[in-house]
């Protein structure tokens, strides 16, 4: 448990499902209020509000597409209305889909460079925008990937929206550093989540993804979440800009493990 968190107000974006969810529901066990931002969701959202409030602290559920300056502004001011103050953003919403690259028509590109990239910088202005204005030394978290430094087939928009998190989270980190704003990234890799839910029915797939992590598991979204409030907390007060991955070891070069190579 990290007391730190007591009381912080905290934005997630997509935490009706998948890491989004997890990350709320550990937010609200640490004692801190939630405001969980769905796309498309909302009834999926109202049941992690519930279980939030059940565990004993406060959360609201918030539709907006992080895509489009609005929305993301309400966001932020939705964290404000309702408790007070905005201590935490997240920008975790994502989405993927595969295509040989010479294929790949432009709205996919745009939909997720928009999603992953876009929303990240627009959480994240948002979020900077108030901690600058209110003078607090605030705390923002982007979703990354293990994509942001492996090349991904069939994937090319969703590595390069990575890849532009990575910097992104660099970039500002070193801007803000001087006003104790911390920008850090988590770098999953394989995780069971709703993204992932076809690929890891299938057996073959899934022992496929399994032997390409030296740990040799598919991670828990549980197992991301535990990341996330440590970056959150004051635990991990002097630590800005990185990318944390919770992999299993996946960035590590599986293919050259027992000495091959
Ligand atoms: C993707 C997953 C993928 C994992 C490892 C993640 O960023 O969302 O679909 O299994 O990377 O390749």
């Amino acid at each position: 448990m990290y007391p730190s968190l007591q009381g912080k107000v905290v934005v997630i974006t997509g935490a009706s499902t998948g890491l989004g969810r997890a990350m709320a529901l550990r937010f609200g066990q640490e004692g801190a209020k939630v405001v969980v931002n769905f796309y498309n969701n909302g009834e999926k959202a109202d049941e992690v509000v519930k279980e939030i409030k059940n565990s004993g602290s406060d959360a609201v559920a918030i539709q907006g597409n992080v895509m489009v300056e609005e929305d993301v502004k309400k966001l932020v001011q939705t964290a404000i209305d309702s408790f007070g103050k905005l201590d935490i953003m997240i920008n975790n919403a994502g989405v993927e889909n595969p295509v040989p690259s010479h294929e790949l028509p432009l709205k996919d590109w745009d939909r997720v460079i928009g999603t992953n990239l876009t929303g990240a910088f627009l959480g994240s202005r948002e979020a900077l925008k108030y901690f600058v204005e209110h003078d607090v030394k605030g705390n923002i978290i982007n979703m990354s990937s293990v994509h942001e430094m492996i090349p991904w087939p069939l994937f090319a928009h969703y590595a390069a929206s990575k890849g532009g998190v990575k910097l992104l989270t660099e970039t500002l980190a070193l801007e803000y550093a001087p006003k104790q704003i911390r920008v850090n990234n988590i770098g999953p890799g394989a995780i069971n989540t709703p993204i992932n839910a076809e690929k890891f029915a299938d057996p073959k797939q899934k022992a496929d993804v399994e032997s390409m992590i030296p740990m040799g598991y598919i991670g828990k979204p549980e197992e991301i979440a535990a990341v996330a409030v440590w970056l959150a907390s004051d635990e991990s007060s002097y630590v800005t800009g990185i990318t944390l991955f919770a992999d299993g070891g996946m960035t590590k070069y599986p293919s050259f493990q027992a000495g091959r190579g």
